[in-house]
């Protein structure tokens, strides 16, 4: 069992082969390999690719001429340069806003003007993260975005009465591209001992929401895509317009090796917000570098006891902070907080990503450690570093391949677990 970013589980899925036939539309050209299909006379226009990880849940809908989604998996095989690091000229604890900015300019370039299809960036190289095509909510096949968390009534606007859906897209760049290709060397055996992420990684999130306009108002002119999403009864997916509500950016930053070895920050979309392009009007909700472990009330007061997070104060649409005031973006569950909810990545995921609903202080307090960036949440467990899509993928990629548990290096003391709790995390 898994568990997703609501803290739900999700639902097992039918064996998947070894290493997948890739049609056309999943993988890359030019292979060698074409030579083998004349060979085999398959067929002069389907030339399959066989290539580690599947790129989507679904091959694109019969007529479809948009974009299609390319898993970026030519991870690099050496631990390549970090490059330029603009971010590190600045404070993250003094300049929260302009560290974050800097994070978020990095992300965008050469990334907007290809319209995130990653192999196309001529600026930096960037990378997706495997096994996240699996579950019902698995990467659709336009943008490669996965299910997230609903929005529930009023939680985006006062007055929203709907639901929505939102999906979200993930990458990495190039130090952390190294890792993710050095956890999945091996397709058949992931090596969660491999999960290293060293300085300057830097992983992003773009969310998209299926609010509307009406009810949202402070999404207007946001930036959308066409994206292969669920319909209201969730099992069934078309083609819909989705809003870009929030941006996620994780930064490994030594600087911050006394409290966890990262930090978190996110934007939110403001329509009103000042700027040429949607890109201009993400305005910074906040960062973190710590937990506040100290921090043991539940309830927010003014001023902030925090000293591990920053809240941007002049910030116009409606915010849900996580717990006692942490960080958390406008999609996430507000009992926890970005770094708790991605502290507990680790093979195997014994403990649920959020505290049990009716936990102590005690009890709850486990989720607000400040655990380091190699450390794992449980005793005898292997730190996946943060990435929860690491953690994710390990856990469909098991759940598709029961056998392969066997093979997965772990200490000694790992192995006796043979299974990850069942506690379900339901939100209030
Ligand atoms: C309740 C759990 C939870 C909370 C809270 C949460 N996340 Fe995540 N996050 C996830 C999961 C699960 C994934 C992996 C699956 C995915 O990408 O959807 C993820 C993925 C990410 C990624 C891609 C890199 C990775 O770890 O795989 C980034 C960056 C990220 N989150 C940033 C944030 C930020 C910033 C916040 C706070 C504003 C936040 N997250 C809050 C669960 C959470």
């Amino acid at each position: 069992m898994g568990f997703d970013r609501s803290g739900r589980q999700f639902e097992p899925r039918a064996p998947q082969h070894h290493r997948m036939l890739h049609l056309p539309w999943m993988g890359r050209e030019n292979a060698p390999y074409l030579w083998l299909i004349v060979l085999l006379n398959v067929g002069p226009f389907v030339p399959p690719v066989w290539s580690a990880f599947p790129d989507a849940h679904d091959p694109p809908s019969p007529g479809w001429t948009g974009t299609v989604f390319k898993l970026r998996q030519d991870y690099p095989s050496t631990r390549p340069a970090v490059g330029s690091m603009p971010w590190k000229a600045i404070s993250f604890r003094t300049q929260p806003e302009a560290y974050l900015r800097a994070v978020l300019q990095y992300g965008l370039e050469g990334n907007v003007a290809v319209d995130w299809q990653l192999e196309q960036n001529t600026v930096r190289k960037w990378y997706h993260a495997p096994w996240m095509h699996s579950t019902s909510g698995g990467r659709e096949f336009v943008h490669g975005l996965t299910k997230e968390r609903s929005s529930r009534p009023r939680e985006l606007h006062p007055n929203q009465p709907s639901f929505f859906q939102n999906w979200a897209v993930g990458i990495y760049n190039a130090p952390g591209g190294y890792v993710i290709g050095r956890v999945w060397k091996d397709p058949m055996v992931p090596n969660p001992g491999a999960a290293r992420f060293p300085d300057g990684t830097v992983a992003l999130k773009l969310l998209f929401t299926t609010a509307t306009v009406a009810e949202v108002p402070y999404l207007q002119n946001a930036f959308t895509w066409q994206a292969h999403i669920h319909d209201a009864t969730g099992t069934t997916r078309s083609i819909q317009t989705v809003r870009l509500l929030q941006v996620d950016v994780a930064v490994r930053d030594t600087r911050a090796a006394s409290t966890t070895g990262w930090v978190f920050g996110t934007f939110v979309y403001d329509g009103n917000a000042p700027g040429a392009t949607p890109w201009d009007r993400l305005v910074p909700v906040g960062a973190m570098w710590g937990n506040d472990p100290t921090v043991t009330q539940d309830a927010a007061t003014a001023p902030s006891p925090l000293h591990q997070t920053w809240i941007n104060p002049t910030l116009g649409p409606p915010q849900h902070l996580g717990r006692t005031g942490r960080l958390n973006g406008p999609v996430d569950n507000p009992k926890s907080s970005c770094l708790s909810c991605h502290s507990t990545a680790q093979y195997k995921a014994v403990s649920a990503p959020l505290p049990p609903a009716n936990a102590s202080t005690t009890e709850a307090m486990r989720w607000f450690r400040n655990i380091r960036a190699t450390a794992p949440f449980d005793p005898g467990q292997v730190s996946l570093g943060y990435s929860l899509q690491l953690s994710v993928g390990i856990q469909r990629f098991l759940q598709a391949n029961p056998a392969a548990l066997a093979n997965i290096p772990v200490p000694s003391s790992t192995r006796r677990t043979t299974h990850v709790s069942t506690a379900r995390r339901e939100d209030p």
